[in-house]
This record gives C-alpha cells, sequence and structure tokens, in this order.
C-alpha cells in the first residue's frame, strides 16, 4: 500500500473527479474514498479517465454505517464495486465500528476475501477495545486500521498496539482540517526546514510510520501534501512534535460505539 494517499471526503461532481485525476498526475497513487463519500463514482470515473495503470492505483472504499450486518455488507460491497467500476477494491474497510454488527459485517468482509474479491480487509476507527473484541472472532486479521491522528490527537498506544500486531496505521484527518496548521510550535519548526506547517505534519507521520491520507481539492495543495519525501526530521524535532498533543478529535468519540 502506498504510504501516503489522498482523502476523498467532501469531495462532489466534477470537482471530485477533477481532484482525483490532479493528484494521479502528480503521482498520488492511492485514493481513499467511501460510500458514505457519495463520491464513489466520480472517484472511479476519475480512474478510469486517467492514463495512470489501474494496477498503479490502490483504491479504499468503505462500508456505510448503514450498510452493518452479514448479508447487508456482501450488498453493500457489490454496490460500491458497481459504482467504482474499475474492477477490483483494493481495500475494504468497516467504516466505524457499529455496535451489534460489527462481528458479522467481519465476517462478510472475510468472505468477500477468501473469494479474493478484494485484495485486503481492514477498519476504521477501532481503537483498542475494538481490535480486542475483533481478535476474539477474526479469521482473518484486520491489514489496516484507519483512525483520526496527527500531532495534536497523537495515540500511542494505539500506535504501538498496532505495530505489535502487524495492522498498518493510516492517519485519517492528517491535517485536523486545518485548524493547528497556524501553531506557533508548528510554525517554528517548519520555518526552520522551509516547508509549510501541513507538510511537517505529514513528514513526521511517515516517519513514526504511519500512512496519511490528506484531503485537498487545491491543486497547488495536492502538491504540496504529496512532496514529503525529499526532507527528514531530527530525533529532537521528531520528539518536540510528539509533544503537541492536545486530544484534539474532530470526527468524534470511536467509544461511543462500545
Ligand atoms: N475513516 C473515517 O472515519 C474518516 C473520517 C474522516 C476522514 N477520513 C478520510 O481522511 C481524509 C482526510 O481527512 P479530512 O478530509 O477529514 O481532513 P484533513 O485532510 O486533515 O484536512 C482537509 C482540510 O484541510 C485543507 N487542506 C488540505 N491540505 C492543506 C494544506 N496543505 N494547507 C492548508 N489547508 C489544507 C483542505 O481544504 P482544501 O480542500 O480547500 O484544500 C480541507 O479543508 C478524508 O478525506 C477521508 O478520506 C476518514
Amino acid at each position: 500500500m502506498p504510504h501516503i494517499g489522498l482523502g476523498a471526503y467532501q469531495m462532489h461532481h466534477e470537482e471530485a473527479v477533477r481532484s482525483v485525476e490532479q493528484a494521479l498526475n502528480i503521482g498520488y497513487r492511492l485514493i481513499d474514498t467511501a460510500s458514505m463519500y457519495g463520491n464513489e463514482a466520480e472517484v472511479g470515473q476519475a480512474i478510469r479517465n486517467s492514463s495512470v495503470p489501474r494496477d498503479q492505483v490502490f483504491v479504499t472504499t468503505k462500508l456505510a454505517n448503514t450498510d452493518h450486518g452479514y448479508d447487508e455488507a456482501l450488498r453493500a460491497f457489490e454496490k460500491s464495486e458497481k459504482a467504482l467500476d474499475i474492477g477490483h477494491i483494493d481495500l475494504y474497510l468497516i467504516h466505524w465500528p457499529i455496535r451489534g454488527q460489527r462481528k458479522n459485517s467481519w465476517k462478510a468482509l472475510e468472505k468477500i476475501f477468501d473469494e479474493k474479491r478484494v485484495r485486503a480487509i481492514g477498519v476504521a476507527n477501532y481503537l483498542e477495545p475494538f481490535l480486542d473484541e475483533l481478535s476474539t472472532y477474526a479469521h482473518i486479521p484486520p491489514a489496516v486500521n484507519q483512525v483520526e491522528f496527527n500531532p495534536y490527537l497523537y495515540r500511542r498506544d494505539l500506535m504501538e498496539r498496532c505495530r505489535k500486531d502487524g495492522i498498518i496505521l493510516q492517519a485519517y484527518t492528517p491535517l485536523s482540517r486545518g485548524r493547528r496548521l497556524s501553531d506557533p510550535k508548528l510554525v517554528e519548526i517548519a520555518s526552520r526546514y522551509g516547508r509549510s506547517t501541513a507538510q511537517i505534519i505529514l513528514r513526521w507521520l511517515i516517519e513514526m510510520g504511519i500512512c496519511p491520507i490528506p484531503k485537498t481539492v487545491n491543486h497547488d495543495r495536492l502538491l504540496e501534501n504529496f512532496r514529503v519525501d525529499d526532507f527528514q526530521l531530527s530525533n529532537a524535532d521528531l520528539k518536540a512534535i510528539s509533544q503537541f498533543d492536545e486530544g484534539l478529535a474532530i470526527c468524534g468519540d470511536p467509544l461511543d460505539y462500545l
């Protein structure tokens, strides 16, 4: 799986098609969409329009909260396949750990995987209690756990747990939707590297072994967010950024679903 990707939340219609096409031209090779984003068709259209061969693009989509359950999840996957219309889906995630149906949904994902209709299956918003529960019935462990994660929401224990279990941690809302990009502590570090604060955050995530999926519909920011592989943060700065945590969760608390 590519170590950085484009998040497609809140992109619609022509803007979604254009942004995904631009991202592929820039070099992005992972696109993160979801049934709940209502833009699988646009993402698929952009991938088909692109000159990048399909097998070089990694596409993630997710099971919507309203589609949990064994049969429901199987049907939802087929709907996503049709909407995307790009052949296979690379990664299918449970979007949120909905109470009561998590097990049935995971069993459906395992069936889809066993039938080789998807390259990998995983979860999103699975904090430790959900991973504990999943481990009691999963025959196939999740390849990926996608959670809200950035220096201002530094889930260190979860990161270490995923590392220990061999689960790739993918960071959503990696830029905290822009809310801390003017933080003076971050600005000071960015100015020393001659980089933007967004690039410093994305670099920090990558150096922590976490895969960020920043979203933007702006061409310059698509470039900016992708150009983070040509510099390294010093150990001192990695450590300093690791102190920025303030528990800033923007997308809700998954533990509400326990
Ligand atoms: N699994 C889940 O439950 C879940 C939940 C939330 C998100 N996600 C995924 O994660 C992706 C990213 O998260 P997100 O969209 O919530 O937030 P994000 O990537 O942290 O931030 C996106 C916001 O920041 C702006 N932005 C992007 N790059 C910037 C830059 N370099 N400088 C300044 N502003 C910048 C964007 O505006 P412009 O577009 O105007 O540039 C947008 O408003 C989503 O798109 C989605 O694919 C998953």
